[in-house]
């Protein structure tokens, strides 16, 4: 569910007409929804009620600053992947204790600043890494909190390009050199090992991926602790995936995955983690655009837009799917035809869809595509120096522009002329 609503035939961000914000900031735009946001969240914390848990959000997903500190408000904590993204988190207000780092690459310098910002845990990805946290923990007189990542050999069953879970991926320890490494990790004094993380991709639609992968975790917890080791947290990442296409069975709901969790990780009596990224922002977000032209092919008629792959590229990475519907409700009984729906972009990849039925457009018509709030601003570049595009939040019937259009000049003059020019 989400709070973007047709009303009198105008559709509605929560109070707010579309077409009334892109009246004030222009198209393209990115508009997310506070009253989604935390609805999401809530899902996932009160999936887990019962249980000592922390929800982190896998800011990965959105990253502006406004909706960070409408989690963290909410008490969500934040899955970080880098240095930036920890900083982000700081500058939103979110405290130490409350950060998790991720991610397979961490450098001296990422590791030096949650260590001296304060960090809840680093989810480990390797014995190199172990070592380079145990230097940098030495050498600034602190101990680091570690888990470390387990890659568990279990098919997602999701996009290759976003399955972590198996053997081949780059990220995680296999499983079954768990006792060897967490040894290691126990024989570093600048390290203190509290308990064990896995992720296994994102957009998973089943819960049986993730049952396999919690089960291995379970078992390794019962050998970790039976080898000395005080496993006491256990991180199970995020990747519950959200309906794109309204007409796709539904994936499972939060409350299932936290009964799953309970089940398969329950007896333990460990703290639990979850990193939810996606079923937070997914459908909390729209980017919104407008028709700029409408051609037609040889066989097709095109609907060119002022938004682009570069605007929102997972069409174009992930052959991903969005629905894509008229800011102004199509009358009732109104006749729809296909059309190409592309962005003004120099190549054929920037198309949104293919032979989508639409009502019948014209330009200067505004569209949204929803599911857009996670991995959409967050991904897009200024590819053709196009200017990133804003994001605007939206509260009831209040709304606030929370990163702005950056003028032509402002991204120009970032580049620099060597003196020899
Ligand atoms: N934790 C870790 C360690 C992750 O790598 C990820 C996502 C998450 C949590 C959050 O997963 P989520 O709940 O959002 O599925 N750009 C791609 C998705 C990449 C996901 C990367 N890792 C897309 O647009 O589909």
């Amino acid at each position: 569910m989400d709070h973007f609503l047709y009303r009198d035939g105008a559709l509605y961000a929560e109070d707010v007409p579309i077409s009334e914000i892109a009246a004030a900031v222009g198209t393209p735009f990115y508009v997310y929804s506070t009253a989604t946001l935390l609805r999401h969240f809530q899902l996932f914390d009160d999936a887990l009620d019962g249980t000592d848990h922390l929800v982190c959000y896998a800011m990965k997903a959105a990253s502006n600053q406004a909706i960070l500190k409408t989690l963290a408000q909410a008490g969500a904590g934040m899955d970080v992947v880098s240095g930036g993204e920890y900083m982000r988190a700081k500058a939103a207000g979110v405290p130490g204790d409350k950060i998790v780092f991720s991610g397979v690459g961490k450098t001296a310098d990422e590791i030096c600043t949650a260590l001296t910002g304060g960090i809840r845990q680093f989810n480990v990805e390797s014995e190199p890494e172990m070592e380079v946290i145990n230097a940098v923990a030495l050498e600034l007189g602190v101990v680091a909190p570690i888990t470390v990542r387990v890659n568990p050999d279990v098919d997602a069953k999701t996009h290759a390009k976003i399955a972590t879970g198996k053997s081949e991926n780059k990220f995680g320890i296999p499983i079954a050199r768990a006792s060897e490494v967490y040894a290691h990790a126990a024989s570093l004094p600048g390290l203190e090992v509290i308990g064990i993380d896995v992720h296994i991709g994102s957009q998973l639609t089943e819960l049986e991926p993730f049952e396999l992968a919690y089960n291995k975790v379970a078992e390794l917890t019962e050998r970790l602790r039976a080898e000395g080791h005080n496993i006491r947290r256990l991180d199970l990442g995020g990747g519950l995936g959200i309906p794109y296409a309204r007409s796709n069975d539904a994936p499972p709901l939060p409350v299932e995955y936290g009964a799953m969790i309970k089940k398969t990780l329950g007896h333990l009596g460990c703290e639990i983690e979850i990193e939810p990224g996606r079923l937070i922002a997914g459908n909390a977000g729209l980017m919104v655009s407008k028709v700029i032209y409408v051609k037609s092919g040889e066989d097709r008629d095109f609907l060119i837009l002022d938004g682009a792959m570069n605007d929102l590229i997972r069409p174009a990475m992930y052959e991903a799917y969005h629905d894509i519907i008229a800011v102004q409700e199509p009358a009732p009984g109104v006749e729809q035809q296909p059309y190409d729906i592309v962005g003004p972009v120099c190549e054929s990849g920037d198309t949104f869809a293919k032979q989508r039925n639409m009502p019948p457009l014209v330009p200067g018509d505004l569209v949204a595509f929803r599911s857009a709030g996670a991995y959409g601003a967050v991904m897009s570049s200024e590819y053709n120096t196009r200017p990133l595009i804003p994001e605007v939040l939206v509260h009831g019937d209040q709304f606030a522009v929370i990163r702005e259009r950056p003028t032509f000049d402002e991204m120009i003059n970032r580049d620099t002329i060597p003196e020899w020019l």
